[in-house]
């Protein structure tokens, strides 16, 4: 049986009005997150992964921000069209989100500790006492050393590894069902990021917890995700299990990404990289937003948008022409054109 679905994002659109015109960031994003599934979201930089998530929370500053179109059902409660008193409960008690960077969302002068009980009060009826117990516990959880101490300190006088640490505490103090993490680690050392990332899958299985895992880092999302969505220019182009993602790549920029990735050819200097530059969201081709970067691009790819869409019967799902069934009149009609 498939597991229930716990997150369904339709047509998500989130744009930025701005002096030089209108920023398409996220522009009809669609996927979905099952109950106690890890969804990685991959892309270059500039695709529209942060503000894809910072609109699950209703977060986008606005202005400039604004989600101008689709659904976010959250077990089928649309969270864009909430009332603010009921989206500050899902907030923190249904979805959490841990951040890249800890030091902007940590207060600087208050115990970390003290922080993490004031979540915890806000969202549970519990003394003082009781709450800072509580984050005492989290912070065991998630595997500070000498948690009690710890819990008195400020931010400043932990490693960066330890914040990270509390931030995941922080986020895990109302158990959420949606946990997004936005490039939890990569402002760690490789040591310190396997350690998040093993704890993270621990405390998925111990809460069952289904996360959103957002990297650039391909290696990273072949140890952890059970599903991958690729974005490219403020779209998912690929959305399928890890293992065939990996096993056999279908749009042409996950080609591109996966034979950029070192592990897979032994010797540095056979490393490809995507020839080309991501267009500018303030101005996507009409076409493909990739045909501009693929080798496999023909006329249609240029004249027409290709949607998300099923391959062949299975669950993948992938946003080119070639495995439609116009790629082979498109080829035909090529060859008429220039014999
Ligand atoms: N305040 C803003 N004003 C205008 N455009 C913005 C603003 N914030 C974000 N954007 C646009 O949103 C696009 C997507 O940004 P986003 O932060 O989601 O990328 P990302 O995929 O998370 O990149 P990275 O890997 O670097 O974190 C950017 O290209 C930028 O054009
Ligand atoms: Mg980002």
């Amino acid at each position: 049986m498939e597991p229930e679905v716990v997150l369904q994002v339709k047509n998500l659109k989130t744009y930025f009005t701005t002096s030089k015109g209108t920023a398409k960031a996220v522009d009809g994003v669609d996927f979905t997150l099952h109950k106690g599934e890890t969804l990685g979201i991959v892309g270059e930089s500039g695709c529209g992964k942060s503000m894809t998530s910072l609109s699950l929370l209703r977060l986008i500053p606005s202005p400039p921000g604004k989600i101008v179109d689709g659904e976010i059902l959250l077990n089928n409660k649309d969270i864009v069209t909430m009332k603010e008193d009921e989206l500050r409960k899902v907030r923190g008690n249904q979805i959490s989100m841990i951040f890249q960077e800890p030091m902007t969302s940590l207060n600087p002068i208050i115990p970390v500790g003290e922080q993490i009980a004031e979540t915890v009060r806000l969202h549970q009826r519990l003394s003082r006492k009781a709450a800072w117990q509580k984050a005492v516990d989290l912070l065991e959880l998630v595997g500070l050393p000498s948690p009690e101490k710890r819990a008195k300190q400020e931010p400043f006088q932990l490693s960066g590894g330890m914040r990270q640490r509390v931030m995941i505490a922080m986020a895990l103090a109302c158990t959420p069902e949606v946990l997004i993490a936005d490039e939890p680690t990569t402002a760690l050392d490789v040591t310190i990021q396997a350690q998040i990332l093993e704890l993270m899958k621990d405390l998925q299985k111990q809460i069952g917890m289904s996360i959103i895992f957002i990297t650039h880092d391909l290696g990273v999302v072949s140890e952890v995700c059970d599903q991958v969505a690729v974005m490219y220019a403020g779209q998912v182009v690929e959305h399928r299990s890890a293992r065939d993602l990996f096993n056999s790549p279908l749009h042409p920029y996950t080609q591109g990404l996966l034979a950029s990735l070192p592990k897979i050819h032994e010797n540095q200097e056979e490393l490809q990289t995507i020839e080309g530059a991501v267009p500018s969201p303030y101005d996507y081709p009409a076409g493909c937003r990739f045909a501009d970067r693929c080798q496999h691009a023909r006329a249609i790819c240029r004249a027409e948008a290709p949607v998300l869409e099923a391959v062949g019967g299975t669950e993948s799902k992938v946003r080119c022409f070639m495995y439609t069934e116009k790629w082979e009149t498109a080829a035909e009609e090529e060859e008429v054109l220039c014999p």
